[in-house]
């Protein structure tokens, strides 16, 4: 299935798996490339640039695709070294980085000068046209249906995709609520180049996160997400469970952040990941996870959303 963005990033379906705090490791990436998608490692799962190399060359020995690493930009106190990430992004030979968090203009030279492709994810139509402005290559534009950050508009797929294929000149990518061949078919229809996946490639035999967690998707449906730091402005779309309601309901009461620090501590939510207590911690999911009913192989998945967006799309126009 060829569009401007797989030749943009040289693969071979229009299917990219986002980067994953502490669930985009080698093997999942790797799955994904090897399929003819797009895999990619997330930076910061790593505890060093170095050890981000070293994952890169795990990844290597499992398939020679195109593979690309996600950056997510934080606003913290204490930033890890960014600028060394992106030297060891470039250095250890994938092709594409994924941006995310923050608007990337201040590496944009460093990025460009590395050679890699830059496709920014943002979750606002102004924020992907000032991203074609600062000039990266491709745009992955997340809707409110997301798992993790979706901004403070709360506009679904519906509108949003469009609205980027009617503001953008640059290919993008749709992001958000897909997990099959209709929502390919669907954000091809409506303007997209191609889609980008968490949740679904969350579930999948080659993603690092216990069982347990991988069960809970396959049995939540799509209204048991919670949005929690609505009132913080830095909205995030998690799994409901005790611990997330539980920050919803302090934050609703006026509480600040420190009142919830310890609740959202990324400790707790990684024992969700690591020993398979969903009510340890706050972990991210999206919407999408109503539509996921089974833990198949990621490279699976990257085939039978391409092979069913094809026949939908056959279906859709054929007549009588
Ligand atoms: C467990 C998990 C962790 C995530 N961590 C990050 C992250 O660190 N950086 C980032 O840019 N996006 C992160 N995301 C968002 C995904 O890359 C992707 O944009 C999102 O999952 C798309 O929505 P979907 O889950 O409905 O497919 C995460 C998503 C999940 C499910």
């Amino acid at each position: 299935m060829r569009t401007p963005i797989t030749d943009l990033l040289g693969i071979e379906h229009p299917v990219v798996q986002g980067g994953m705090m502490w669930v985009g490791r080698a093997e999942l990436a790797a799955a994904v490339s090897e399929a003819g998608g797009l895999g990619i490692i997330t930076a910061l799962t790593q505890p060093s640039p170095a050890d981000l190399v070293t994952e890169v060359e795990r990844a290597r020995t499992l398939t020679d695709k195109p593979l690309g690493v996600n950056l997510t930009i934080l606003p913290t106190i204490d930033p890890p070294p960014y600028e060394d990430y992106v030297r060891a992004i470039a250095d250890s030979g994938v092709q594409v980085i994924e941006t995310a968090g923050a608007n990337p203009e201040p590496f944009m030279d460093l990025l460009k000068d590395s050679g890699l492709t830059v496709l920014h994810k943002c979750t606002s139509v102004r924020h992907a046209v000032k991203a074609q402005r600062i000039g990266v290559d491709a745009v992955s534009i997340d809707g409110f249906e997301c798992a993790g950050h979706p901004g403070e508009d709360d506009v679904p797929g519906l509108i949003l995709i469009p609205a980027a294929a009617d503001a953008l000149d640059i290919p993008f990518i749709a992001s958000g609520g897909f997990a099959d061949g209709r929502g390919l078919a669907a954000a091809l229809v409506l303007g997209a180049h191609g889609i980008n996946m968490g949740t679904r490639f969350m579930c999948t035999t080659e993603s690092p996160v216990a069982d347990e967690v991988k069960r809970g998707i396959v049995e939540q449906g799509e209204l048991d997400t919670v949005l929690i730091f609505r009132p913080l402005r830095n909205t995030a779309r998690v799994a409901a469970n005790e611990v997330s309601r539980e920050v919803v309901r302090i934050l609703d009461e006026g509480g600040e952040f420190e009142d919830v620090r310890e609740l959202v501590a990324g400790s707790r939510g990684r024992r969700v990941f690591e020993e398979g207590d969903l009510d340890a911690g706050i972990w991210s999911v999206g919407q999408s996870q109503g539509l996921i009913h089974d833990v198949p192989a990621a490279g699976d998945v990257v085939r039978r959303v391409v092979d069913e967006a094809q026949r939908v799309l056959r279906r859709a126009l054929a007549t009588g």
